[in-house]
């Protein structure tokens, strides 16, 4: 008995010491000794801009949860990367042959040991309730910060945004995984990344009440909607605002019947960080502007109809008034769960989705250095996917010109329009003087991460040629060139709480270059032809081959806020504008040859 009792406090004594070894051992959270683990993303600490975030403390790393995301690695990705070259290259015998949804996830799902070893390694670690997703290729479950970091031998802070108070549990410390488990890993979201907070479109484009731009008078005289802020009208310097109807105008879109669909098109939206959709915005634009009266055809996630955000206003309206009677669909992320990171749902949404629509809208950026390469990489081979199914993916180029960073001694390329597998859509706007010239904010430059690929290597050369070496310390000479094209980002009319206001920002022209890829897709399909999918290959062979196909833009500069000049506009394709102003009814033609 008496052995007994002295065995049980011996025991507990162990156990006493061992859970105060355990404690120090978590304040260092070095639970496997650092040799035996490996960096997967970053290796060294995360720069934060302290003018952006404050550094908070977790008040309770036990009970505070986060949700962890973790790429898994996919296979046979450069027989991905050769087909997908293949299929966009209208010179190529495989044009247009994609695979279906099913092809691309049996061809690319990861390794059932990849799947095994991760899933292993979180129960390993007490972590039971985990979701894989349909194609293996994530696996997400939320933990408690505590658990999060003694599992990636990190510390969280909690980062408050100075500005919009909303707050993230997030990592300054790069996060290592078990050696063994390297080779399984792409990366793993909800750690070191933040998601991105930018600045909703501009709004109010604003306009000299004696020089009324020649669209005002119809809109001050419509009697349904209230009329513009008329502090905001009173400001700027008469260039015309723009509705549907003139936009299309000016980009020559006549002569294609937009009122026979073909009934496998489709088309879609993205909609972040609880910025919702109106559906009775939508529907008194549509009444406003005499455009037809359609209706979003699906939702996926959530969205609060009395709760709209000026983005997704923008967004909805203008991709369906470019393509109306195309089924489009909005695709919501986040505003679930506080702190997740948006776009990273929105990829593992997309990536089990096995029908998706045709043509997607993004209008979401960051600066390509805040993003290690390993999640960049991962994510272009989740547009690698896209692109093998025929699907088109429009990002806007960004608002922030060539991205002037603070020290002045480079260009920051956008992410994701630096990605060769999307379609970059920049800025211009129409001036009084009825020019057309690159907007100063139209995100453009060269990336740091993606070399050059192939369909714009003559244009890319010929601009940096042309650049006589100046500039040169500030951009990467052999980085892929972004935009492509270009639509009008300034003084675009929408509809917002009943409400009609201009707005300025690539988020303008992204939906408005989708809604037009949506016709062009129509038309193909009823010729019997394949979706353009990856459109890039092909938008500069007719650049090539037919130049009337743009309005070349060779005014302008994208040198917004920055401390010295910007790329300049010029003809031919540039890092302002791209390709220029779709000349649509001349581009269409030589889409379906
Ligand atoms: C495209 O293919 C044709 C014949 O199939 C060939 O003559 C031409 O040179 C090719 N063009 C390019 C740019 O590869
Ligand atoms: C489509 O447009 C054509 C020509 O404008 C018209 O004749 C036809 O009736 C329209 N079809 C529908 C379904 O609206
Ligand atoms: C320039 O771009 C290439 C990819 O095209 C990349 O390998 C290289 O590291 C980049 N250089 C810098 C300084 O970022
Ligand atoms: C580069 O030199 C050519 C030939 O002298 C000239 O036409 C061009 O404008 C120069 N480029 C720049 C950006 O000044
Ligand atoms: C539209 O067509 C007119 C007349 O041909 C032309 O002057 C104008 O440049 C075209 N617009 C675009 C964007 O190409």
């Amino acid at each position: 008995m008496k052995i007994k009792i002295n065995l049980i406090i011996i025991i507990l004594f162990i156990l006493l010491i061992s859970n105060v070894n355990c404690k120090k051992i978590k304040n260092k959270k070095h639970l496997t000794p650092q040799r035996l683990r490996k960096f997967v993303e970053h290796s060294k600490p995360i720069a934060l801009n302290k003018k952006v975030w404050k550094i908070n403390e977790i008040e309770n790393v036990f009970s505070a949860q986060i949700e962890l995301t973790f790429g898994i690695k996919q296979r046979n990705l450069e027989e991905l990367e050769d087909f997908v070259w293949r299929v966009s290259d209208p010179n190529d015998s495989m044009y247009g042959n994609y695979k279906t949804f099913q092809e691309v996830k049996q061809w690319v799902k990861p390794l059932d040991e990849s799947i095994e070893s991760v899933k292993n390694w979180l129960i390993g670690n007490g972590i039971l309730e985990f979701k894989v997703t349909d194609s293996g290729d994530f696996i997400r479950t939320t933990v408690s910060i505590d658990k999060a970091e003694t599992l990636l031998s990190v510390r969280y802070n909690k980062m408050v945004h100075r500005l919009t108070k909303q707050s993230f549990f997030r990592s300054l410390d790069p996060y290592t995984v078990p050696r063994e488990l390297y080779d399984h890993i792409d990366f793993i979201g909800g750690v070191n990344h933040l998601p991105l907070l930018a600045p909703r479109p501009k709004e109010g484009s604003v306009i000299d009440s004696n020089d009324v731009g020649y669209e005002m008078d119809s809109l001050k005289r419509n009697k349904h909607i209230k009329s513009f802020n008329e502090k905001k009208l009173a400001a700027r310097n008469g260039d015309p605002y723009l509705s549907p109807d003139l936009i299309r105008k000016e980009m020559n879109v006549t002569q294609i019947s937009t009122n026979s669909t073909h009934l496998g098109n489709s088309q879609a939206i993205a909609q972040f960080l609880k910025e919702y959709f109106s559906p009775t915005d939508l529907r008194n634009f549509q009444i406003r502007f005499g455009l037809k009266q359609d209706q979003v055809e699906n939702v996926v996630g959530p969205n609060q109809n009395l709760n709209p955000g000026i983005e997704t206003a923008l967004d909805i309206q203008y991709i369906m008034a470019m393509a109306p009677n195309v089924p489009t669909w909005v695709v919501s992320t986040g505003g679930l769960h506080e702190g997740q990171e948006p776009f990273l749902d929105w990829l593992v949404d997309l990536s089990s989705n096995p029908n998706l629509p045709l043509v997607h809208s993004i209008s979401y950026g960051d600066d390509e250095s805040s993003i290690g390469v390993s999640y960049t990489d991962r994510v272009d081979t989740e547009f690698k996917k896209y692109a093998a199914m025929g699907k088109t993916i429009v990002f806007s180029s960004g608002d922030f010109g060539v991205g002037c960073n603070d020290a002045c001694d480079s260009f920051s390329p956008g992410w994701p329009a630096s990605s060769r597998f999307v379609l970059a859509v920049g800025g211009v706007i129409k001036k009084k003087d009825g020019s057309i010239v690159g907007d100063e904010i139209s995100g453009g430059g060269f990336s740091n991460y993606f070399s050059r690929p192939w369909y714009q290597v003559d244009e890319c050369s010929s601009y940096i040629e042309w650049l006589n070496g100046s500039l040169s310390s500030f951009y990467n000479q052999s980085g892929r060139g972004y935009p492509d094209i270009s639509s009008f980002s300034e003084n675009v009319i929408i509809l917002y709480k009943d409400r009609l206001m201009p707005i300025g920002g690539t988020s303008a022209s992204a939906p408005i270059i989708a809604g037009l890829l949506s016709l062009i897709n129509d038309q193909r399909l009823q010729n019997g032809q394949n979706p353009i999918g990856l459109f890039n290959p092909l938008l500069y062979k007719i650049a090539r081959d037919h130049p009337n196909s743009f309005l070349d833009i060779d005014f302008g500069e994208n040198n917004y806020k920055c401390c010295t000049n910007g790329f300049k506009s010029k003809n031919g394709w540039d890092p302002v504008t791209g390709l220029g102003l779709p000349n649509f009814d001349e581009l269409v033609k030589h889409c379906l040859e």
